[in-house]
């Protein structure tokens, strides 16, 4: 390990969506510090466009283009914003701000940012789990993945989980077949609760993985099947994998009986 390296490894690792929030504030700071030293405009708005960049790209917690681009992305856009809308008083920021909190509640960018299942993403799916009766997408979005889970299996039912309110609306309309409400997806009851599925399906984040298994070790029944595209289980051997090329991989996962004293690691094959 070099000295780089090394310093780079000391920085925290933050939950998503804290390293865009930091690049964000970061590049600002490096942009108002140029300017009160007297920088001209152009050298100010070049120095916080650097900052925002090196911190999308050395921050741990910003890996992934989508992640990078978006830490990059937010200094120069809300600085294009200030100069385009610079006459905007207050209330007209909040109220622009509003729409995209109701889309996009906070508690849900911990847990995955808004990106769709493409409708190819699980082809193949039903040769390896059968047909499974009771399906539910958790963290169903705008309805991408239930689509493509009706696309295998028409007869199923099928539910999804939401929670921004606004996105859960668009889901219900988008698939009137299905059984969407809004809620969380990782209360152990009611809505969230998992028990009386088949098969889970879930396109969140890396670091959502391992508290996704635990919650279907706990909660799901032996022989059901937990579905994951894109990210993996760390430590836990999937039944199977799917891939088609230049594609998402898709991550499946067969509940094991659990045995006595077994902890939620062991609880698959
Ligand atoms: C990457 S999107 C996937 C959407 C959909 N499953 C699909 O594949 O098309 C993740 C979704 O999970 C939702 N989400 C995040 N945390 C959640 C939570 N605690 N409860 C319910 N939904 C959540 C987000 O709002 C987002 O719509």
């Amino acid at each position: 390990m070099n000295a780089a390296q090394a310093s780079l490894s000391l920085l925290p690792r933050l939950p998503w969506p804290l390293p865009a929030l930091a690049a964000w504030a970061l590049a600002w700071l490096v942009w108002w510090l140029a300017a009160l030293a007297g920088a001209p405009a152009a050298l100010a708005l070049a120095s916080g466009l650097l900052a925002g960049l090196v911190v999308a790209l050395v921050m741990p917690g910003c890996q992934g283009v989508w992640r990078r681009g978006l830490a990059a992305a937010g200094f120069p856009l809300s600085a294009f914003a200030q100069g385009a809308a610079s006459a905007w008083p207050a209330w007209a920021w909040l109220a622009l701000l509003l729409p995209l909190l109701l889309a996009y509640p906070l508690r849900a960018w911990r847990d995955a940012p808004f990106f769709p299942t493409p409708p190819d993403a699980l082809a193949g799916l039903d040769r390896v789990v059968g047909q499974p009766q009771r399906v539910l997408d958790a963290g169903c979005g705008l309805g991408h993945g239930l689509r493509a889970l009706h696309g295998l299996w028409p007869q199923a039912q099928l539910q999804g989980v939401e929670w921004s309110p606004l996105l859960a609306w668009a889901a219900r309309l988008r698939c009137p077949w299905a059984d969407v409400r809004r809620g969380d997806m990782w209360a152990s009851i009611g809505v969230g609760s998992w028990a009386a599925q088949d098969l889970v399906y879930v396109f969140q984040r890396p670091e959502s993985m391992p508290r996704v298994w635990h919650k279907a070790c706990t909660e799901m029944s032996a022989g059901s099947w937990l579905v994951s595209l894109e990210f993996a289980v760390p430590g836990v051997t999937p039944h199977s994998r799917l891939q088609l090329e230049g594609r998402r991989p898709l991550w499946i996962y067969r509940l094991a009986a659990r045995k006595p004293g077994s902890t939620a690691a062991q609880h698959g094959r």
